[in-house]
Parts: structure tokens; C-alpha cells; sequence
């Protein structure tokens, strides 16, 4: 891969140019894909500049605003400070509507409502679901949990939400489902990163039962005891937090079970870089970068040493004991 910018998090964040990073992202893709038609068609995003933006206007209300703050289950605790929120909700990775970090204006082009989802595929019975009637059912909870994304920085949330395991219970699946995957929204017409047919849209992850099932799975609906903003994946994001923050898959729309593993978004892109499983190890480095420390937001200095598993390897590392020839952390 051809590299000549320095990455984004050489620099403090304040001077960061993610663009550069995700540049490298999209020349894959580039590389990868049709070569011809995509060197006619340069990948082409609204307003992916790096100076932070701020709503245009003021969002609408949020018919689930009334159900936070919600009590926190202090099982989940960290080990360094919360990441301050306007750090938080103002540098994401939302490819639907740009590729750069400040997607926050952007975003809010999403309508919230209504928010129909789907549960499908090896289930007793096909769920078709209003998101805030699926709110009503599900056992909210606030959880702090540490996010560590590919890129090699990382965030330490509240998020607001329920274990990913209701709605297993929920969709009550079949014996022969193994894989859940789960898909976010595909609109076009309000998020431009859409509109460029060269990614696998829409945006999939999937996970085993097992993962699914375990206790750390969750589903976010909100963060810092508010409903979740919708950059970072209103109204229903995945939360995986021992791994890459690639797998926490934002805005979702349908979950099916399924016999089959599912080849998630950025795997189909460049699975040599992006697996199926992308758990968190720092000795094992991405093809192109080191992943054995991390840059914290919002903390001045130098970078933190990395965890296994992000650090949750006393939840997780059973799932993995028997798969000794899968590319785990990758
Ligand atoms: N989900 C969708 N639908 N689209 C995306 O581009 N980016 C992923 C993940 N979920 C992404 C997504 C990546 S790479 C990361 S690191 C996290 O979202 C970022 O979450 P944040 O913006 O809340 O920090």
C-alpha cells in the first residue's frame, strides 16, 4: 500500500487529518475493486473536511428521551476516565455519510422515525418490530465500556442500551442458526456515503450465537444518559468491546439468523485487513500498522499500552479456546 501521509494518530487531535487515514481505506477499496471505473470515479463525499462541525440546527426531539438516564450496571467498570462527550460524538466513523472524522452535520439528515426492524432468517417466527416498541421490551441499562477501533485510538463511553442476548431471546432462533448478522439502514438519498456503489452497502457485521450471547454483547440506544446522537449509530448500534470498533456496526435495521457466517462490510472489502472475528490483540499487528498501543481521546501525551481483548479477555477468551486455526484478531 502506498502510505506517504502520516496517519492520524501520529498528531494530536486537534490536528488530525483522518481523511489521509481513511484515504488509505479508500485506495484499497480502489485498488481492490474494478480498477477502471473506479479511476473514473473518485470517491466523491459532501463536506469531508477536518475542521469539527456542529448541527446545523438544533435536532429534533427524540420520542425516546424520556427513558434516560438509565441505571448503569456497575459489573462494566473502567479504568481511566470517561471520554468527555464532546470528544466522544464528534469524532466518528460513519461511511454512510463520509469518510472523514466530522460526519456530525451530515448525520442528522437521518430520519429517526420511522425506524422499523427487522428479525429474520432461522427464527420460529419473523419479528417486525417499531424501534420504540422494541425499547419498551428490552432491559435498558447503562454500561461503561472501553472502544478501541482498528485505527489504533480508542474511547471510554457510557453508553446506554441492553444486552444483545434479549433479543436473542426475543427472536427465540432455530436450532440450526450459528451466525447472527446484523445490517444498518440503506438510504441513499440521505447519506451520501451511499450514493458510491464500490462499497458493499448496506454496512453488515455478524457474530456467532455464542458472541451474541455473551454477556458483553450489547445494543446502544444511548450514551452519556441520553438517546444514542446519530453519528454514533441512532437508533440501535452494536457494541462489541473486546473487539475492533469496526464490528460495532451503527444504525441498524435487520438482524437474521443465519447457518451461514456472515461476511461483514469491511471483510468484504479487504478481509487480508479487516476478519470475521477482529478481536482486539496488540501483538498481533494490522498488515500496515502496529496494533500494540493506542491513542486515548481527549488524553494529552503519549499513546496506552493495548489489551488483549480490549481488556475483557476474562468475559471472552473462553469463546476462542478451540479455534486454533481462525484468524482471531484480525
Ligand atoms: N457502522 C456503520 N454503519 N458505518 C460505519 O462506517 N464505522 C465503524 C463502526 N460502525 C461504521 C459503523 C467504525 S470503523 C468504528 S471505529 C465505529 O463505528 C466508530 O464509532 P463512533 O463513531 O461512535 O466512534
Amino acid at each position: 500500500m502506498l502510505i506517504k501521509s502520516p496517519r492520524g494518530w501520529e498528531r494530536p487531535l486537534s490536528q488530525s487529518t483522518p481523511e489521509s487515514l481513511f484515504r488509505n481505506r479508500r485506495s484499497l477499496v480502489k485498488a481492490l475493486a474494478a480498477g477502471p471505473i473506479l479511476a473514473a470515479a473518485p470517491f466523491a463525499l459532501s463536506g469531508c473536511d477536518d475542521a469539527p462541525k456542529v448541527a446545523a440546527k438544533p435536532p429534533e426531539p427524540d420520542p425516546s428521551a424520556h427513558l434516560y438516564p438509565v441505571s448503569r450496571n456497575e459489573r462494566y467498570t473502567l479504568d481511566r476516565p470517561i471520554t468527555p462527550a464532546v470528544l466522544a460524538t464528534s469524532y466518528n466513523n460513519y461511511y454512510e455519510f463520509g469518510s472523514s472524522k466530522s460526519v456530525v452535520r451530515e448525520a442528522q439528515a437521518l430520519p429517526l422515525r420511522p425506524w422499523m426492524v427487522s428479525i429474520d432468517g432461522l427464527v420460529e417466527k419473523p419479528i417486525e418490530i417499531g424501534v420504540d416498541e422494541l425499547l419498551q421490551k428490552m432491559p435498558l441499562e447503562e454500561r461503561l465500556y472501553r472502544h478501541r477501533c482498528v485505527e489504533a485510538w480508542s474511547m471510554d463511553v457510557p453508553w446506554s442500551g441492553f444486552a444483545l442476548k434479549a433479543l436473542v431471546d426475543m427472536a427465540k432462533p432455530l436450532s440450526g442458526a450459528r451466525y447472527l448478522q446484523m445490517a444498518s439502514f440503506q438510504n441513499p438519498k440521505v447519506a451520501p456515503g451511499q450514493k458510491s456503489s464500490w462499497y458493499p452497502w448496506p454496512y453488515v457485521e455478524g457474530v456467532t450465537l455464542a458472541e451474541a450471547t455473551n454477556e458483553l454483547a450489547f445494543i446502544a440506544t444511548g450514551a452519556y444518559g441520553k438517546p444514542l446522537p446519530k453519528q454514533n449509530g441512532a437508533p440501535l448500534r452494536l457494541t462489541l468491546p473486546w473487539k475492533y470498533g469496526f464490528k460495532s456496526a451503527k444504525g441498524l435495521v435487520r438482524f437474521t439468523f443465519t447457518d451461514t457466517r456472515p461476511v461483514s462490510f469491511w471483510e468484504r472489502i479487504q478481509g487480508r485487513e479487516y476478519g470475521f472475528w477482529a478481536n482486539v490483540n496488540p501483538e498481533v499487528s494490522h498488515p500496515r500498522w502496529s496494533q500494540a498501543s493506542e491513542r486515548v481521546l481527549g488524553r494529552d501525551g503519549g499513546k496506552v499500552p493495548t489489551r488483549l481483548y480490549n481488556g475483557y479477555g476474562e468475559y471472552v477468551a473462553h469463546l476462542y479456546k478451540d479455534m486454533k486455526d481462525e484468524r482471531l484478531f484480525m
